[in-house]
């Protein structure tokens, strides 16, 4: 697994080496830690590579789940070229391991495939409105490219590969500076300090329990008859920002101020997938309700905290 390190890796490594696989995490930390997977050292199914996607990777196995690049705003914004050269060189070169090996590939793609979208909910078929110039273009184009590159390898080379548009997914071990809006939530919270809330908070997102993404993947990876298909995966329960900064003060039984801040030029109005085709061909839907997923994911970082 590339980016096994990462927020969504670790868990995916954790729930694979459960159902007995052998799981290779192949990670650069650029935005995940070792601490991710602390706690699978020793575990004899579980090995941890330290290396870089982008150069070309030597490696024998069943499976190549691509997780590795930059997911945040502010990390990828951090990192443009190598969030660019991760999505382009860095898949290539494990497509060709696929193609090499005969291994089934799975392609982590995103929701911001469809940038600022006129259509809602977004459907696989939705093209997407994307400004190849943007502050977000790096993080966009990139996955729009791997999707083309993945396209390219089922047609011309003939591998098993599938790619999943992962909309919004919050829980433990998410980097508490990345900037996501329950993270940040939960920071202030934790330090006791006011909830920033960028524009009148109507804005809406919806949110995956990293639980039910983990299903998702599992069930996309393990499908029989999906090469090329695309899946979005997510949550389609929409609530405002506000509603969110409600919920995650619900969940945390203490209480904060909001403080309105200025809404970047980016930042998406509403973002909700369909997920009809998952539903349909997966037998997937999320199961953890919104005020469940928060309680646990505030229960550990307040554990966290205390270790400290
Ligand atoms: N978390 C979400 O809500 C979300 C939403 C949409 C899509 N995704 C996608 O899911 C995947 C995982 O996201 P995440 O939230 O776990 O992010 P993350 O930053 O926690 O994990 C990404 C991992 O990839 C590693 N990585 C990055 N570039 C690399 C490279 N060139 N070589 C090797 N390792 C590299 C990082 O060190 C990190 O451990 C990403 O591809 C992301 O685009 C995530």
């Amino acid at each position: 697994m590339a980016g096994g390190a990462g927020f969504i890796g670790s868990h995916l490594c954790d729930r694979l080496l459960r159902d007995g696989w052998f799981v290779t995490s192949l990670d650069s930390f650029v935005t995940g830690s070792a601490a991710n997977v602390g706690h699978l050292v020793g575990n004899p199914l579980f090995s941890m590579r330290v290396g870089d996607i982008r150069h070309p990777v030597d490696w024998n196995g069943d499976l190549i789940l691509n997780l590795a690049s930059p997911a945040s705003p502010p990390a990828y914004q951090r990192e443009r070229m190598l969030t660019l050269t991760t999505n382009a060189e860095g898949t290539r070169n494990l497509l060709e391991l696929a193609r090499q090996t005969g291994a089934r590939f799975l392609q982590a793609s995103t929701s911001e495939v469809y940038g600022d979208p006129e259509e809602h909910p977004q459907r696989e078929t939705y093209p997407g409105r994307v400004n190849p110039i943007g502050p977000r273009s790096c993080y966009d184009e990139g996955k729009r490219y791997a999707e083309a590159l993945v396209v390219a390898a089922v047609a011309e080379w003939g591998i098993d590969a599938r790619i999943a548009r992962i909309f919004n997914t919050y829980g433990p071990r998410m980097d508490l500076g990345d900037g996501r809006v329950v993270v940040a939530f939960i920071g202030c919270l934790i330090e006791g300090l006011p909830l920033p809330v960028f524009g009148d908070g109507s804005q809406t997102r919806s949110l995956c329990y990293i639980e039910d993404m983990v299903e998702g993947l599992v069930r996309l990876a393990a499908g029989p008859g999906l090469a090329g298909e695309v899946f979005n995966l997510g949550n389609p329960d929409e609530r405002t920002i506000l509603e969110l900064a409600e919920a995650v003060q619900q969940a945390a039984g203490r209480r904060a101020a909001i403080e309105y801040q200025e809404l970047p030029h980016d930042d998406p109005t509403r973002r909700c997938p369909d997920i009809t085709k998952a539903m349909e061909r997966l037998g997937w839907a999320p199961q953890v309700p919104l005020e469940e997923g928060l309680k646990h994911t505030w229960d550990w970082y307040l554990d966290q905290h205390a270790r400290q």
